[in-house]
């Protein structure tokens, strides 16, 4: 199923990945897609904020997984955008997560996306200038077993 949303401006996009996060179960595996700059970090603090987490949220960039375990339940909040190579992600230990106890995000899943599992629930976030320079269209594509 196809799920697209209108976000206007970042407290928008927030309050899209806030619901969502309210609706996760364990083990569940959301991919970020979009360009840098689009706002999947920002997407990550409204999805933090969902699972009752009061910890800033950084960019894990030189980390690449950051885990928060303040809330109702972990996050394994990735970003990927520095592997080098797809099989570092075995080295990091991705399974634990991906089958763990927690929730997973993944900012730039779409450079791993031999690791990622069917269940995976793909989010893209996209900018068109002719709707402001604020706007992003955020399109959420679930596996067809997912919960609604
Ligand atoms: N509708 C919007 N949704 C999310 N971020 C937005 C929006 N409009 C403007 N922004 C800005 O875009 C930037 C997104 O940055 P960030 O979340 O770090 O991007 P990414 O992680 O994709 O590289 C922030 O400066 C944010 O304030
Ligand atoms: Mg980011």
């Amino acid at each position: 199923m196809t799920t697209i949303l209108d976000s206007y401006s970042e407290k928008d996009t927030e309050a899209i990945a806030e619901d969502l996060a309210r609706k996760s179960a364990p083990s569940d595996v959301f991919a970020l897609v979009g360009d840098l700059g689009v706002g999947k970090t920002a997407f990550a603090k409204g999805f933090a904020r969902g699972l009752d987490i009061d910890e800033p949220i950084v960019s894990p960039t030189f980390t690449i997984v950051q885990i928060y375990e303040g809330g109702k339940m972990p996050l394994y909040h990735f970003d990927v955008y520095r592997l080098g190579d797809e099989s570092e992600m075995d080295e990091i230990g991705y399974e634990d997560c991906f089958y763990g106890e927690g929730v997973s995000l993944v900012e730039w899943a779409d450079t791993v996306r031999s690791v990622m599992p069917q269940k995976t629930v793909w989010i893209t976030v996209e900018k068109d200038l002719t709707r402001g320079t604020d706007y992003r269209r955020i399109t959420i594509d679930n596996d067809e077993d997912y919960r609604d």
